[in-house]
């Protein structure tokens, strides 16, 4: 039989790479979340943020939203979920028309043949997976930043957009594995527009931001200016590489590094008082060493200004650096690790600030970390472009797995 779920509930599912995470809200009538469901699993199925074992990853779908829906009390049918991986890629498009109207005013039938422009443009990447097109701005003759262009006066009328599309069989392994487990999908959303969407505030995307989400297999950034995603990437590494550097330059079991990064590791050395100590074993031997702190964040520290290096590369190359006057925002587990802000200061000289999930209420002692921003962000995204339980199920039904790609591709560019 079908679940049934109420028109008020709302649904994020992050397959991180290391936890699966299921977040229910609860829309109230003035369109503010509560949050009344959290379940997570430890993700084994996954790697650099790709699905390598679907049966593996099921079984965690299950788990997580299983354990959410007991503590919220609802029944859960469909969810927005997340897509990430180095297989995901952003570009900017433009478009260009002449103005066609009497007076060299835009009217909405412009308006109509540049988006149009821009699906043309768009469509020659069918090998593609289309996730996301984001308008940026349009452009009368030189006039650029105007988000509404008509009744402007003009020759001509030009479209921007940031495109975003992944690889057809990597999209199809999430979309299989959610049905798999017995619920509907309603949208899939590049995970870190979901986290910026939990993270930044308004003012930020308009004066311009960079996001970094640094989780446990990949560090994804998202770059916002004037209220517009411009920049996105995916770089393949993250928290576990810290742990790894710590296993191999301590000769220490996974386990207890893990441990001793998040109770004691620093990613800015300097910061680190020199007499401290911490216990530490040989990798297969009983008898523990002692080890300064300051050594254990001289490990830490150039693998995370590693990371920040591949953002500024990516800021640099993009065009984006000295015009995010907001700085950086830090996210996600590796966000959580002290001296975090002082390393991404030292590599970009932005300021930087460590983003936790906002915008919401009800179980805020328990989702407030920076842990959950992709799966909170999921399921703010998924209430405001909500897109109903019933129409997601009619679509999909029936169909197969070609059939919830065509409906995944109607609802994508909402908005555009
Ligand atoms: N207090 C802490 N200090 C340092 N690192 C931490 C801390 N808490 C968690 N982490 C690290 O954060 C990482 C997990 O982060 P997160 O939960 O955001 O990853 P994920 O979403 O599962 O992975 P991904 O986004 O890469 O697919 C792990 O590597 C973990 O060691
Ligand atoms: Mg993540």
């Amino acid at each position: 039989m079908a679940k049934e779920e109420k028109d008020n509930i709302v649904v994020g599912l992050d397959i991180g790479t290391t936890k699966t995470c299921c977040i229910i809200g609860e829309m109230n009538s003035d369109n503010t979340i509560n949050v009344i469901g959290i379940g997570q699993t430890p993700s084994k199925g996954v790697r650099k943020g790709i699905i390598s074992d679907i049966e593996v990853t099921i079984e965690g779908i299950k788990k997580a939203v299983y354990d959410a829906s007991r503590m919220a009390g609802v029944e859960v049918a469909a969810v927005y979920a997340g897509i990430t991986g180095e297989h995901v890629k952003g570009i900017n498009l433009e478009s260009m028309v002449a103005i066609a109207g009497k007076n060299k005013q835009v009217e909405q039938s412009d308006i109509d043949r540049v988006r149009e422009a821009i699906r043309l443009n768009a469509a020659t990447h069918n090998d593609r997976e289309v996730l996301h097109i984001i308008p940026q701005e349009y452009i009368v003759d030189d006039q650029n930043e105007i988000k509404n262009p008509l009744g402007m006066y003009g020759s001509r009328l030009r479209s921007r957009v940031h495109f975003i599309t992944a690889s057809v069989p990597r999209v199809q392994d999430i979309v299989r594995s959610i049905e798999k487990a017995g619920f509907f999908f309603q949208g899939l959303v590049l995970q870190p527009l979901a986290s910026a969407e939990a993270c930044l505030t308004y003012d930020e995307k308009e004066l311009g931001v960079v996001l970094v989400d640094i989780g446990g297999g990949t560090t994804d950034m998202i770059v916002y200016i004037d209220g517009g995603v411009r920049h996105t990437a995916i770089f393949p590494l993250g928290g576990i590489q810290v742990t790894n550097d710590l296993a191999i330059g301590l000769r220490a079991p996974i386990e207890q590094v893990e441990e001793i990064k998040k109770n004691d590791g620093c990613a800015f050395a300097p910061m680190v008082n020199e007499l401290e100590e911490v216990k530490v074993n040989l990798i297969g031997k009983k008898t523990e060493r002692v080890v300064p702190k300051r050594v254990v964040a001289e490990i830490i520290q150039p693998r995370m200004e590693e990371i920040f290096g591949f953002v500024q590369k990516e800021l640099k190359a993009s065009g984006m650096e000295g015009r995010v006057a907001a700085g950086c925002v830090v996210t996600g587990g590796g966000a959580l690790i002290s001296g975090i802000e002082e390393v991404a200061d030292k590599v970009l000289r932005l300021h930087a600030r460590v983003g936790y999930p906002s915008g919401i209420s009800g179980l805020l002692e328990v989702v407030n970390s920076p842990v959950y921003s992709t799966a909170i962000g999921l399921m703010v995204y998924g209430a405001r472009n909500r897109v109903s339980v019933k129409s997601s199920r009619q679509s999909s039904g029936g169909n197969g797995l070609e059939g919830i790609i065509k409906k995944f591709k109607g609802w994508m560019d909402i908005g555009f």
